[in-house]
Protein backbone atom coordinates (compact mmCIF):
# COMPACT_ATOMS: atom_id res chain seq x y z
CA UNK A 1 0.00 0.00 0.00
CA UNK A 2 0.98 3.93 -0.86
CA UNK A 3 0.97 5.27 3.12
CA UNK A 4 1.16 8.88 4.40
CA UNK A 5 2.64 8.48 7.98
CA UNK A 6 1.40 11.59 9.95
CA UNK A 7 3.16 12.15 12.78
CA UNK A 8 6.15 10.15 11.54
CA UNK A 9 9.10 11.61 14.13
CA UNK A 10 7.12 10.89 17.25
CA UNK A 11 7.42 7.72 19.55
CA UNK A 12 4.75 5.56 17.57
CA UNK A 13 5.75 7.02 14.23
CA UNK A 14 9.53 6.73 14.43
CA UNK A 15 8.33 2.88 15.31
CA UNK A 16 5.62 2.46 12.83
CA UNK A 17 8.06 3.64 9.60
CA UNK A 18 10.61 0.82 9.27
CA UNK A 19 7.85 -1.85 10.16
CA UNK A 20 5.92 -0.30 7.41
CA UNK A 21 8.51 -0.36 5.09
CA UNK A 22 9.65 -4.15 6.07
CA UNK A 23 5.95 -4.89 5.49
CA UNK A 24 6.53 -3.73 2.12
CA UNK A 25 4.55 -0.58 2.63
CA UNK A 26 5.35 2.75 0.61
CA UNK A 27 5.68 5.27 3.19
CA UNK A 28 5.78 8.91 2.51
CA UNK A 29 7.07 10.17 6.43
CA UNK A 30 5.25 13.55 7.26
CA UNK A 31 6.39 15.29 10.21
CA UNK A 32 5.23 18.48 11.52
CA UNK A 33 7.29 20.31 9.59
CA UNK A 34 5.92 18.97 6.83
CA UNK A 35 1.77 18.55 7.54
CA UNK A 36 -0.40 20.97 9.80
CA UNK A 37 -3.37 18.61 10.47
CA UNK A 38 -4.89 21.40 12.58
CA UNK A 39 -5.56 23.30 9.02
CA UNK A 40 -7.37 21.79 6.42
CA UNK A 41 -5.94 23.90 3.56
CA UNK A 42 -2.67 22.90 4.50
CA UNK A 43 -3.65 19.02 4.74
CA UNK A 44 -5.52 19.12 1.57
CA UNK A 45 -1.85 20.95 -0.58
CA UNK A 46 -0.10 18.18 1.11
CA UNK A 47 -1.60 14.87 0.69
CA UNK A 48 -3.86 15.59 -2.70
CA UNK A 49 -0.81 14.97 -5.12
CA UNK A 50 0.18 11.92 -3.05
CA UNK A 51 -0.86 8.71 -4.77
CA UNK A 52 -2.30 7.04 -1.55
CA UNK A 53 -4.13 3.97 -0.30
CA UNK A 54 -4.00 4.82 3.43
CA UNK A 55 -3.25 7.52 6.13
CA UNK A 56 -1.76 7.06 9.67
CA UNK A 57 -2.34 9.64 12.12
CA UNK A 58 0.03 9.42 14.88
CA UNK A 59 0.29 12.96 15.21
CA UNK A 60 -1.83 14.20 18.39
CA UNK A 61 -1.66 16.56 21.26
CA UNK A 62 -0.71 14.85 24.20
CA UNK A 63 0.45 17.21 26.87
CA UNK A 64 -2.23 15.99 29.07
CA UNK A 65 -2.20 18.40 32.01
CA UNK A 66 -1.44 21.69 29.91
CA UNK A 67 -4.34 20.85 27.86
CA UNK A 68 -6.73 21.96 31.14
CA UNK A 69 -4.91 25.43 30.39
CA UNK A 70 -5.67 25.44 26.39
CA UNK A 71 -8.40 22.83 25.99
CA UNK A 72 -8.89 24.87 22.38
CA UNK A 73 -5.08 24.24 21.10
CA UNK A 74 -5.81 20.16 21.86
CA UNK A 75 -9.29 20.33 20.59
CA UNK A 76 -8.15 21.63 17.15
CA UNK A 77 -4.90 18.84 16.88
CA UNK A 78 -6.99 15.94 18.70
CA UNK A 79 -10.38 16.75 17.22
CA UNK A 80 -10.20 18.91 13.91
CA UNK A 81 -6.95 17.67 13.05
CA UNK A 82 -8.21 13.93 12.75
CA UNK A 83 -11.98 15.53 11.20
CA UNK A 84 -9.59 17.28 8.46
CA UNK A 85 -7.69 13.83 7.76
CA UNK A 86 -10.94 12.24 8.05
CA UNK A 87 -13.13 14.13 4.94
CA UNK A 88 -10.08 14.00 2.60
CA UNK A 89 -9.73 10.08 2.88
CA UNK A 90 -13.54 9.83 2.34
CA UNK A 91 -13.41 12.44 -0.83
CA UNK A 92 -10.19 10.21 -2.28
CA UNK A 93 -11.26 6.92 -1.29
CA UNK A 94 -8.25 6.21 1.23
CA UNK A 95 -8.50 4.39 4.44
CA UNK A 96 -7.90 5.97 7.44
CA UNK A 97 -5.49 4.41 10.45
CA UNK A 98 -6.22 7.04 13.85
CA UNK A 99 -4.66 6.33 17.02
CA UNK A 100 -6.89 7.30 20.32
CA UNK A 101 -6.49 6.72 24.35
CA UNK A 102 -7.40 4.89 27.29
CA UNK A 103 -8.35 8.03 29.24
CA UNK A 104 -11.58 8.23 27.13
CA UNK A 105 -12.93 6.05 29.91
CA UNK A 106 -11.30 8.31 32.67
CA UNK A 107 -14.61 10.31 34.11
CA UNK A 108 -16.03 6.53 36.11
CA UNK A 109 -15.70 7.30 39.69
CA UNK A 110 -16.97 3.39 40.04
CA UNK A 111 -13.94 1.03 38.22
CA UNK A 112 -15.62 -1.57 36.42
CA UNK A 113 -15.02 -5.20 37.01
CA UNK A 114 -13.42 -6.16 33.84
CA UNK A 115 -11.11 -4.23 31.54
CA UNK A 116 -12.65 -1.82 29.15
CA UNK A 117 -14.45 -3.18 25.75
CA UNK A 118 -15.06 -1.14 22.62
CA UNK A 119 -18.65 -1.83 23.42
CA UNK A 120 -18.33 -0.32 26.83
CA UNK A 121 -19.20 3.68 26.65
CA UNK A 122 -16.71 6.73 26.90
CA UNK A 123 -16.77 8.90 29.95
CA UNK A 124 -13.59 11.26 28.99
CA UNK A 125 -12.48 13.21 32.50
CA UNK A 126 -10.67 16.36 31.17
CA UNK A 127 -9.58 18.49 28.29
CA UNK A 128 -7.30 16.08 26.84
CA UNK A 129 -8.96 13.10 26.80
CA UNK A 130 -12.36 14.88 25.65
CA UNK A 131 -10.67 16.19 22.68
CA UNK A 132 -9.33 12.62 22.02
CA UNK A 133 -12.83 10.89 22.05
CA UNK A 134 -14.06 13.84 19.51
CA UNK A 135 -11.42 13.08 16.87
CA UNK A 136 -12.51 9.15 17.35
CA UNK A 137 -15.96 10.33 16.50
CA UNK A 138 -15.12 12.80 13.63
CA UNK A 139 -13.02 10.16 12.16
CA UNK A 140 -15.87 7.41 12.19
CA UNK A 141 -18.50 9.79 11.30
CA UNK A 142 -16.48 11.30 8.44
CA UNK A 143 -14.65 8.18 6.74
CA UNK A 144 -16.10 5.24 5.77
CA UNK A 145 -13.05 2.84 5.80
CA UNK A 146 -11.56 3.60 9.18
CA UNK A 147 -9.38 2.26 12.29
CA UNK A 148 -9.54 3.84 15.13
CA UNK A 149 -7.21 2.08 18.01
CA UNK A 150 -7.03 2.94 21.80
CA UNK A 151 -3.87 2.48 23.15
CA UNK A 152 -2.22 3.29 26.54
CA UNK A 153 0.83 4.61 28.36
CA UNK A 154 3.11 5.14 25.12
CA UNK A 155 6.79 4.71 25.62
CA UNK A 156 9.25 4.71 22.32
CA UNK A 157 13.20 5.21 21.89
CA UNK A 158 12.30 7.93 20.11
CA UNK A 159 11.67 9.75 23.34
CA UNK A 160 15.22 9.22 23.36
CA UNK A 161 15.67 11.92 21.38
CA UNK A 162 13.06 14.09 22.41
CA UNK A 163 10.24 13.42 20.42
CA UNK A 164 7.19 14.28 21.82
CA UNK A 165 6.54 14.54 25.78
CA UNK A 166 9.26 11.56 26.62
CA UNK A 167 7.78 8.74 28.42
CA UNK A 168 6.96 7.48 31.61
CA UNK A 169 10.28 4.81 31.17
CA UNK A 170 12.44 7.58 30.25
CA UNK A 171 11.30 9.85 33.47
CA UNK A 172 11.60 6.95 36.10
CA UNK A 173 15.26 6.22 34.88
CA UNK A 174 16.33 10.20 34.71
CA UNK A 175 14.48 10.71 38.21
CA UNK A 176 15.92 7.57 39.62
CA UNK A 177 19.52 8.60 38.89
CA UNK A 178 19.41 11.98 40.30
CA UNK A 179 17.34 10.71 43.87
CA UNK A 180 17.57 7.72 46.30
CA UNK A 181 13.12 8.11 46.79
CA UNK A 182 10.43 8.87 44.84
CA UNK A 183 6.49 8.90 45.30
CA UNK A 184 4.65 7.53 42.45
CA UNK A 185 1.39 7.04 41.91
CA UNK A 186 -0.26 3.54 43.23
CA UNK A 187 -3.77 4.03 42.14
CA UNK A 188 -4.15 4.46 38.64
CA UNK A 189 -4.40 0.94 36.83
CA UNK A 190 -3.69 0.51 33.13
CA UNK A 191 -1.43 -1.53 30.93
CA UNK A 192 1.97 0.94 29.42
CA UNK A 193 2.88 -0.03 26.05
CA UNK A 194 5.81 -0.08 24.08
CA UNK A 195 5.03 1.70 20.85
CA UNK A 196 7.20 -1.20 18.97
CA UNK A 197 4.72 -3.69 20.00
CA UNK A 198 1.64 -1.48 19.08
CA UNK A 199 3.19 -0.93 15.18
CA UNK A 200 3.52 -4.42 14.74
CA UNK A 201 0.31 -4.77 15.76
CA UNK A 202 -0.87 -2.14 13.55
CA UNK A 203 1.19 -3.38 10.63
CA UNK A 204 -0.85 -6.55 10.89
CA UNK A 205 -4.21 -4.14 11.24
CA UNK A 206 -4.24 -2.22 8.41
CA UNK A 207 -3.68 -5.53 6.06
CA UNK A 208 -7.21 -6.76 7.00
CA UNK A 209 -10.66 -5.05 5.98
CA UNK A 210 -11.94 -4.93 9.23
CA UNK A 211 -12.62 -1.75 9.85
CA UNK A 212 -13.84 -0.03 13.23
CA UNK A 213 -12.85 0.73 16.87
CA UNK A 214 -9.89 -1.58 18.65
CA UNK A 215 -8.11 -1.37 21.85
CA UNK A 216 -4.17 -2.23 20.89
CA UNK A 217 -2.21 -2.93 24.63
CA UNK A 218 0.26 -4.95 25.99
CA UNK A 219 -0.87 -7.43 27.69
CA UNK A 220 -1.90 -7.79 31.78
CA UNK A 221 -2.08 -4.56 33.52
CA UNK A 222 -0.51 -2.86 37.08
CA UNK A 223 0.01 0.24 38.51
CA UNK A 224 2.47 3.45 37.45
CA UNK A 225 4.06 2.30 41.29
CA UNK A 226 4.24 -1.25 39.90
CA UNK A 227 5.74 -0.34 36.96
CA UNK A 228 8.20 1.70 38.45
CA UNK A 229 9.37 -0.63 40.66
CA UNK A 230 10.34 -2.80 38.08
CA UNK A 231 11.50 -0.79 35.69
CA UNK A 232 14.25 0.18 38.52
CA UNK A 233 14.79 -3.27 39.45
CA UNK A 234 15.72 -4.31 35.82
CA UNK A 235 17.76 -1.28 35.43
CA UNK A 236 19.39 -1.99 38.50
CA UNK A 237 18.83 1.25 40.50
CA UNK A 238 18.38 1.68 44.08
CA UNK A 239 15.70 3.72 44.64
CA UNK A 240 12.80 3.98 47.40
CA UNK A 241 9.60 4.00 46.32
CA UNK A 242 6.40 5.58 48.18
CA UNK A 243 3.00 4.59 47.24
CA UNK A 244 0.64 7.59 46.73
CA UNK A 245 -2.71 8.34 45.81
CA UNK A 246 -3.76 10.66 42.44
CA UNK A 247 -5.36 12.88 44.55
CA UNK A 248 -1.73 13.30 46.65
CA UNK A 249 0.69 13.70 43.98
CA UNK A 250 -1.77 16.56 42.61
CA UNK A 251 -1.79 16.87 38.57
CA UNK A 252 -3.83 19.68 37.15
CA UNK A 253 -5.98 16.88 34.76
CA UNK A 254 -7.92 14.44 35.66
CA UNK A 255 -6.54 10.34 35.63
CA UNK A 256 -8.41 7.19 35.09
CA UNK A 257 -8.08 4.76 38.26
CA UNK A 258 -8.86 2.23 36.06
CA UNK A 259 -8.09 2.10 32.16
CA UNK A 260 -6.98 -1.37 31.14
CA UNK A 261 -8.30 -2.04 28.18
CA UNK A 262 -10.06 -5.28 26.60
CA UNK A 263 -7.82 -6.29 23.26
CA UNK A 264 -9.44 -9.10 22.59
CA UNK A 265 -10.94 -7.78 19.30
CA UNK A 266 -7.78 -7.10 17.97
CA UNK A 267 -6.29 -10.09 19.04
CA UNK A 268 -8.74 -12.55 17.38
CA UNK A 269 -8.59 -10.24 13.84
CA UNK A 270 -4.48 -9.77 13.72
CA UNK A 271 -3.98 -13.66 15.43
CA UNK A 272 -2.60 -13.11 18.09
CA UNK A 273 -2.34 -10.43 21.55
CA UNK A 274 0.84 -8.42 22.18
CA UNK A 275 3.33 -8.95 24.04
CA UNK A 276 2.75 -9.10 28.18
CA UNK A 277 3.84 -5.45 29.90
CA UNK A 278 7.08 -7.06 31.63
CA UNK A 279 8.54 -8.81 28.27
CA UNK A 280 7.91 -5.49 26.29
CA UNK A 281 10.07 -3.50 29.18
CA UNK A 282 12.46 -5.75 29.32
CA UNK A 283 12.84 -5.73 25.03
CA UNK A 284 12.83 -1.20 25.73
CA UNK A 285 15.47 -1.46 28.45
CA UNK A 286 17.61 -3.54 26.13
CA UNK A 287 17.24 -2.07 22.82
CA UNK A 288 17.60 1.72 24.71
CA UNK A 289 21.05 -0.23 25.67
CA UNK A 290 21.74 -0.14 21.86
CA UNK A 291 20.08 2.99 20.90
CA UNK A 292 22.08 5.44 23.63
N1 LIG B 1 2.05 8.92 24.68
C1 LIG B 1 1.14 8.23 25.34
O1 LIG B 1 1.36 7.84 26.50
C2 LIG B 1 -0.17 7.88 24.69
C3 LIG B 1 -1.13 7.15 25.41
C4 LIG B 1 -2.34 6.81 24.78
C5 LIG B 1 -2.56 7.17 23.48
N2 LIG B 1 -1.61 7.91 22.80
C6 LIG B 1 -1.88 8.29 21.42
O2 LIG B 1 -0.98 7.59 20.58
C7 LIG B 1 -0.63 8.41 19.45
C8 LIG B 1 0.88 8.49 19.31
O3 LIG B 1 1.41 9.05 20.50
P1 LIG B 1 2.99 9.34 20.65
O4 LIG B 1 3.33 9.17 22.09
O5 LIG B 1 3.75 8.61 19.60
O6 LIG B 1 3.00 10.90 20.32
P2 LIG B 1 4.26 11.88 20.25
O7 LIG B 1 5.52 11.16 20.48
O8 LIG B 1 3.89 13.07 21.08
O9 LIG B 1 4.24 12.31 18.70
C9 LIG B 1 3.21 13.08 18.19
C10 LIG B 1 3.73 13.74 16.94
O10 LIG B 1 2.68 14.55 16.42
C11 LIG B 1 3.26 15.75 15.93
N3 LIG B 1 2.24 16.79 15.92
C12 LIG B 1 1.73 17.44 16.99
N4 LIG B 1 0.83 18.35 16.59
C13 LIG B 1 0.75 18.27 15.24
C14 LIG B 1 0.00 18.94 14.26
N5 LIG B 1 -0.85 19.92 14.60
N6 LIG B 1 0.16 18.60 12.95
C15 LIG B 1 1.05 17.63 12.61
N7 LIG B 1 1.80 16.96 13.49
C16 LIG B 1 1.66 17.27 14.81
C17 LIG B 1 4.36 16.06 16.92
O11 LIG B 1 5.30 16.93 16.35
P3 LIG B 1 5.95 18.09 17.29
O12 LIG B 1 6.44 17.40 18.52
O13 LIG B 1 7.03 18.64 16.41
O14 LIG B 1 4.83 19.06 17.57
C18 LIG B 1 4.92 14.67 17.20
O15 LIG B 1 5.96 14.34 16.27
C19 LIG B 1 -1.35 9.75 19.67
O16 LIG B 1 -2.59 9.74 19.01
C20 LIG B 1 -1.61 9.76 21.16
O17 LIG B 1 -2.73 10.56 21.52
C21 LIG B 1 -0.41 8.25 23.37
Amino acid sequence: MRVALIGASGQLGSDLLPRLREAGHEVIPLRHADIEITDATNVAEVLNPLPLDLVINAAAYNLVDRAEDEPDVAYAVNALGPRNLARLCEAHGWRLLHISTDYVFGGDPIPPARPWTESNIPQPGGSYAISKLAGEYFVHAECLRNFVVRTCGLYGLAALRGAGKGNFVETMLRLGRDRKQLRVVDDQRCTPTATSDLADALVRLIETDAFGLYHATNSGSLTWCEFAREVFRLAKLEVEITPITTAEFGAKAHRPHFSVLDSRKLTSVIGGPLPDWHEALTGYLASREKFI
